[in-house]
């Protein structure tokens, strides 16, 4: 099942420089980048990613995180890329993900936790289009 899902470095990623670092996980487990950009999130923005989690106490918290530097935001595709991706990036919490986990490995706390994947195939197909122009997604298959 080819899949596609929405990965993003948040901006506790990027000012730690982990940003190669994250992009080299999926290039070795073999999944193809077919987007990616950085950019300055808006508040209205983030608050349609984060639909369900808007009237959450901790929502102002996260919004402040969020868009307190820039993100970089990619588009993975591969077999069953959504569920591989949540298992490479662990837990939540990162306080719960395991070692060799992106959290587990860079992370400690649940509202610093580097790295945002999406958590369902619905959930990436309305992420993706909410972040990407179809125009600025790549079809490249050369070898496979
Ligand atoms: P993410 O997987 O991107 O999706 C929702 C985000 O909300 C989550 O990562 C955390 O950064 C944040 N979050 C979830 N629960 C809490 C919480 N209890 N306190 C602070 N931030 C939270």
């Amino acid at each position: 099942v080819r899949e596609r899902t929405l990965i993003a470095v948040k901006p506790d990623g990027v000012q730690r420089r982990l940003v190669g670092q994250i992009i080299q996980r999926f290039e070795q487990r073999g999944f193809k980048l077919v987007g990616l950009k950085m950019l300055q999130v808006s508040d209205d923005l983030l608050s349609q990613h984060y639909c369900e989690l808007r009237t959450k106490p901790f929502y102002p918290r996260l919004q402040e995180y969020m868009t307190s530097g820039p993100v970089v935001v990619m588009v993975w595709e591969g077999h069953k890329v959504v569920q591989a991706s949540r298992t490479m990036v662990g837990h939540t919490n990162p306080l719960e993900a395991q070692a060799g986990t992106i959290r587990g490995d860079f992370s400690f706390h649940i509202s610093r936790n580097v790295v945002h994947a999406s958590d369902s195939l619905e959930g990436a197909q309305r992420e993706i289009q909410l972040w990407f122009q179809k125009k600025e997604l790549l079809n490249w298959d050369c070898f496979d």
